[in-house]
């Protein structure tokens, strides 16, 4: 199918690309760039091995949005494009709530307009709230703790309503758990444009040396080594959830689905930066502190129902997640040249 990808040159909507490419679509991106640098384009059609049409503009200029639906002859949507940095959503709410609803209105308004009817939505676990029970399934209550977060129980709200109202939409929530790693040539990764707020990315930058130390935040949480469990899934698996998310979407007659996409395993803090140290042959010096406002002690997937109907399972280890972060670090120490 011909799928627009928005987003797309951020760091999962990238290696959603290469992997529609690899199951045969042909992909459209449409990117902002308020959160990606141009350069990544050049890398993913490297991998690719093709072109790759990339329109650069927001999403809420309807006109274009409109001109690209018809010239690109877009069949689905893949949609990535929003904020997601949880501090600075509650520092700029107005921004978060203008910036990810409004481009959401806009896209489904437009995918109306072009009878486009399947939508994958780039949703998280955050939607789970601040004290989920755990591992945690599709049915369990959403709410959120920050704009961001709201953002995300919003969008899935709007999609609820839109496809019991217009029950021709083929619409699938994916709720990421915590996303890692790069693609294993070391080309594309994740570029947090600031200081990570993640703790994967920032232990990489460490690692190469472009942080200290690392703060781990609190290590008297009520978990194995006190230090807050979180459900690692590797940016490929995801990226390949994605696909057979589409691929589900576009062969069934159900207006909207919801998707955990995790591996169902919890790692903890310091188990990752043992992991790392291993995987990268470096110390990740540290310093235990206090703990970071909204965090919860445990987030982890059921991923029994990704499974079931799509087939679909996380493959790769948090070795492989460290192992391929840090290859994407050490040849790219400061990310994407600008
Ligand atoms: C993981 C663990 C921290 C940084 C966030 C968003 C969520 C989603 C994924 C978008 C926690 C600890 C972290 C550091 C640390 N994003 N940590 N030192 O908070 O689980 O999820 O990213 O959808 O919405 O909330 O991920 O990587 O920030 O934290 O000790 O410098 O690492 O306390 O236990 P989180 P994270």
């Amino acid at each position: 199918m011909r799928v627009l990808v928005t987003g797309g040159a951020g760091y999962i909507g990238s290696h959603t690309v290469l992997h529609l490419v690899g199951a045969g679509h042909e992909v459209v991106v449409v990117d902002d760039f308020s959160n990606a640098k141009p350069t990544v384009v050049g890398r993913l059609e490297e991998l690719a091995g093709r072109h790759i049409p990339v329109h650069a503009f927001d999403l809420a200029d309807a006109e274009k949005l409109d001109v690209l639906l018809a010239q690109e002859r877009v069949q689905a949507v893949v949609h990535f494009a929003g904020y997601k940095a949880v501090g600075e959503s509650v520092a700029q709410p107005l921004d978060y709530y203008r910036n990810n609803l409004g481009a959401t209105i806009a896209l489904l308004r437009a995918m109306q307009r072009h009878r486009i009817r399947p939508l994958v939505f780039s949703s998280s676990a955050t939607v789970y709230g601040p004290t989920p029970r755990v591992p945690m399934t599709e049915d369990l209550p959403t709410s959120a703790t920050n704009p961001y977060g709201w953002t995300k129980v919003m969008i899935e709200q709007m999609l609820r309503d839109l496809t019991a109202a217009e029950p021709q939409w083929r619409v699938a929530l994916l709720r990421y758990f915590n996303p890692v790693g790069a693609h294993p040539s070391g080309r594309i990764g994740e570029d947090p444009s600031d200081v990570p707020n993640n703790l994967m990315p920032y232990v990489a930058q460490v690692a190469v040396g472009r942080r200290g130390e690392l703060s781990v935040f609190g290590d008297d949480y009520d978990t194995p080594d006190g230090t807050g469990v979180r459900d690692y899934i590797h940016v490929d698996d995801l990226a390949a959830g994605h696909v057979a998310a589409l691929e589900w979407i576009t062969t069934h007659d159900r207006p909207l689905s919801v998707w955990n996409l995790g591996t169902g395993r919890g790692t903890s803090v310091l188990e990752l930066v043992r992991a790392f140290e291993q995987a990268s042959g470096r110390t990740i010096p540290y310093r235990v502190v206090g703990r970071r406002a909204g965090d919860i002690a445990s987030s982890y997937a059921d991923p029994s129902l990704a499974e079931a109907e799509l087939g679909w399972r996380a493959t790769r280890t948090v070795h492989d997640m460290c192992a391929d972060t840090w290859r994407w670090q050490q040849a790219n120490p400061e990310g994407y040249p600008s």
